[in-house]
């Protein structure tokens, strides 16, 4: 008899109620001249292309991007510096963001109506921020006004998430936050709830999606664990009891970034055990036990200026993405800049902007085609503009 084979996998299949908005971006395989140029090849023709555009183009470079696209940026930061920069230069036609799709969409966001906001690989997304969607949180929102007073709740969103989660705190009267300011954000969103006349109680903050970032602020404000609580957003009123959600100052979101939450204590022990006169720097999206170990803890900025501080001779155990890491070392040579996890992999989504992607997006601008470009429709982007707004009036 005949085996009969499974029918194919189809996206229809996988998703029959459609595909997520964050799930899925494609990017389209690039012709020949791009995928088979060397990096030489590559690196003239992305000079001459950005020689050709001049001040029209403007390209903002993360810190953990690779060093073969990182050297055309004409500006570097942590997603708070960048989107901010971006505003800045209204100068600039084509802002190409090389970095992740919520960074891009932030910059869309925030820059003037005439301006193009470029994403050189539209697969370059953030699981962390996937983690995360428009749905979930509206369920969660509902559970929670089933639970408790809805009206003290401030959703806050970490910068890293869709522009439909910003608009969603933008529209519920909450805020954004980066790593750089998510003590300033969550202080306002708590005093929010001491100017609520109406007694104690109900003053709450549902943070998403980094459990992360929100558990170590949290902390960092003199909070304990026993006024956290996990929200899961797979289980019923995300797994709680209805005494846990009313209790809880924190709801903290079920998400996490892949590459921080590989950084362990024993990763700091291991480097102190080795440099005894060592400091350690990481990243607060790195688990709370990591960062209680540490001798410092804040954003790429941070890091970067926490190793400039650093006397020379200094040996640097760093907890954060591995380019940024190698390049501290190779631009601080009086000092040793180290990765704390041994086998520390680099952010996939980020590693996927490469000198091929970046040339192919400028040759299209200098021939008059526009690429991947990102675009927020109007209202999700008023709404996350107020959110981000109110961000930016906060620090
Ligand atoms: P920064 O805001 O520190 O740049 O962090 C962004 C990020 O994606 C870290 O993983
Ligand atoms: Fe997202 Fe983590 Fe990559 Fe940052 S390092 S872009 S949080 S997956």
């Amino acid at each position: 008899m005949a085996t009969r084979l499974p029918p194919p996998l189809t996206i229809g299949a996988l998703f029959p109620l459609g595909v997520p908005d964050n799930m899925l971006r494609l990017q389209i395989p690039l012709p020949e001249r791009y995928a088979d140029a060397t990096l030489d090849d590559l690196a003239s023709r992305i000079d001459a292309a950005k020689r050709t555009l001049g001040e029209r183009v403007f390209i903002l470079g993360h810190h953990y991007q690779r060093d073969e696209v990182m050297r055309w940026a004409d500006a570097r930061g942590d997603s708070f510096r960048l989107s901010v920069l971006a505003q800045q230069h209204p100068e600039a036609d084509y802002i190409v963001f090389c970095g992740v799709h919520f960074m891009a969409e932030s910059a869309d966001i925030l820059t003037d109506e005439h301006q193009k906001v470029i994403l050189p690989d539209l697969n370059a997304g953030c699981s962390m921020a996937d983690m995360a969607d428009l749905d979930e949180v509206e369920e969660a929102w509902e559970a929670l006004a089933k639970t408790t007073d809805i009206s003290k709740v401030i959703p806050i969103t970490y910068m890293n998430s869709s522009a439909a989660l910003k608009a969603f705190v933008g529209e519920h009267g909450g805020a954004v936050c980066t790593s750089t300011n998510a003590k300033a954000v969550l202080e306002w969103a708590l005093s929010l709830g001491d100017r609520a006349d109406d007694g104690a109680g109900g003053k709450q903050v549902l943070f998403f999606p980094d459990q992360h970032l929100g558990r170590n602020t949290g902390h960092q404000l003199g909070f304990t664990e026993a006024d956290m609580r996990l929200w899961n957003p797979r289980l019923e009123r995300g797994g709680l009891s209805e005494a846990d959600v009313k209790d809880a100052t924190f709801l903290l979101w079920k998400g996490h970034c892949s590459v921080h939450q590989r950084f362990r204590p024993e990763h700091v022990a291991e480097f102190r055990a080795q440099h005894p006169d060592g400091i350690v720097v990481v990243h607060p999206e790195c688990a709370h036990d990591v960062c209680e170990v540490a001798d410092q803890v804040g954003s790429t900025d941070y890091i970067i200026k926490a190793v400039e501080a650093a006397p020379p001779g200094a040996v640097i155990g760093v907890g954060t993405e591995i380019h940024l890491v190698n390049r501290l070392n190779d631009e601080t040579p009086d000092k040793t800049v180290v990765s704390l996890d041994p086998l520390v992999c680099p952010c996939s989504t980020m590693f996927r902007i490469d000198a091929q992607h970046l040339c192919w997006v400028l040759e299209g601008l200098v021939e008059g085609r526009v690429v991947n470009q990102i675009t927020v429709d109007p209202e999700t982007a008023a709404w996350a503009r107020v959110a981000l707004d109110r961000m930016l009036s906060i620090t």
